[in-house]
């Protein structure tokens, strides 16, 4: 598998294995009407053989190297036993968890249960894959995951979490510790079930100052890190601590992932500058060049290659696609791939 390769140290691997985050998803005409079919978007997520179509559809258009598990970073909380719903148009809208009962609610060891079908998704999807084809398991991280348990909505700056973090920090170091333990069994479960490695999204790590960024996302990632290498030691994890800026280095230093997603804003030359030897780097064109297509997009993929030649890399977006992106320029980009490559 060309995508473990590299995670194992293979900086000469060339050209870098290729996936996308958010793959599987709108802008797919035969994802539409697999989510048509299967009603909602949890419903979708939670349908083993609905689920392990999606997550297949964009390898057999495109050849990716990795597929990844077709899920939701909010699976976890909702199984814990937080209500959760995706309003249309709107995103994710959970009821803002406000006090120590309503934490003491949720139950640990009904999460583990409430995502048995997610690990059959997992199943099924390793089964069907093609050898070469490596299947990434994730989570979200702890504190991005809080964001929405502890705001209720997404929305980009989620105040009431940052707000809590000074006021009330015993109610959000216990959501993080939940999730933490959650995190951990949720993840290992992924991997006994034939995930090849695992992605933590810290999706809203860049909101917090330098001092809560150590404690509410390097120290948490690190545990999950530590956590699931005392029982599998050569996993190999890739951390997206996005917008994460000048802090990307701590970050690898501090939670031993063996890669990092870089955001769209982060040069390369500046990660790869502040990151230990030997990180290996995914990322990160401007999913916006997916819209425009044509030269903008060549010269976007060239300076992405050109940016971490020489290093472990693995060719991703900064973010994920939106579903405005014509199916035919993805092929345009992999395309673009080879072409720059040869
Ligand atoms: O293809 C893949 O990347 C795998 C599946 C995946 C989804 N969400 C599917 C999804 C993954 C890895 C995620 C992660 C996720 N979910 C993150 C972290 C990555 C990031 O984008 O920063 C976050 C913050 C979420 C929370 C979330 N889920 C939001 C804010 C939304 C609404 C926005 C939107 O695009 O509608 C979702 C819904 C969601 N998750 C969809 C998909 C395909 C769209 C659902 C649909 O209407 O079909």
């Amino acid at each position: 598998m060309k995508l473990i390769d590299v995670l194992n140290g293979g900086a000469k691997v060339w050209p870098p294995p290729v996936w996308l985050m958010r793959q599987a998803g709108r802008y797919l005409p035969e994802y539409r009407e697999v989510r048509a079919q299967a009603g909602d978007f949890l419903r979708l997520c939670m349908n083993p053989e609905l689920a392990a179509e999606v997550t297949l559809q964009p390898i057999r258009r495109y050849g990716f190297d990795a597929a990844i598990l077709f899920s939701d970073i909010l699976i976890l909380p909702w199984a814990l036993g937080q209500d959760l719903r995706f309003a249309e148009g709107e995103g994710p809208v959970l009821p803002p968890i406000k006090t120590r009962a309503e934490l003491a609610a949720l139950s640990l060891d009904r999460g583990i249960a409430g995502t048995a079908s997610i690990l059959e998704t997992v199943r099924r999807v390793r089964a069907a894959l093609p050898a070469e084809v490596a299947l990434i398991g994730f989570s979200g991280g702890p504190f991005t995951v809080a964001c929405y348990m502890l705001d209720g909505k997404g929305g980009g700056d989620f105040p009431r979490t940052r707000m809590l973090a000074y006021e009330d920090p015993a109610l959000v170091g216990g959501v993080i510790e939940l999730l933490v333990e959650g995190t951990i069994a949720y993840l290992q479960g992924q991997v006994e079930a034939g995930a090849n490695c695992v992605m933590l999204f810290e999706s809203w790590a860049g909101i917090l100052p330098a001092k809560q960024f150590r404690k509410l996302v390097i120290d948490p990632n690190r545990r999950i890190v530590e956590a699931l290498r005392a029982k599998t030691p050569d996993l190999k994890v890739i951390g997206f601590p996005r917008l994460s800026g000048l802090l990307v280095g701590e970050y690898v230093r501090g939670t031993g992932v063996d890669a990092v997603g870089l955001d769209t804003v982060t040069d390369p030359k500046a990660a790869i500058g502040a990151c230990p030897p030997g990180t290996v780097f995914q990322g990160n064109l401007d999913p916006l060049l997916l819209r425009a297509g044509g030269e903008a997009l060549r010269q976007g993929v060239a300076g992405v290659l050109d940016g971490f030649r020489g290093q472990g890399h693995i060719f991703n977006l900064g973010h994920g696609i939106t579903p405005d992106v014509k199916p035919e320029t993805v092929s345009e980009l992999m395309n673009f791939i080879a072409v720059s490559s040869a």
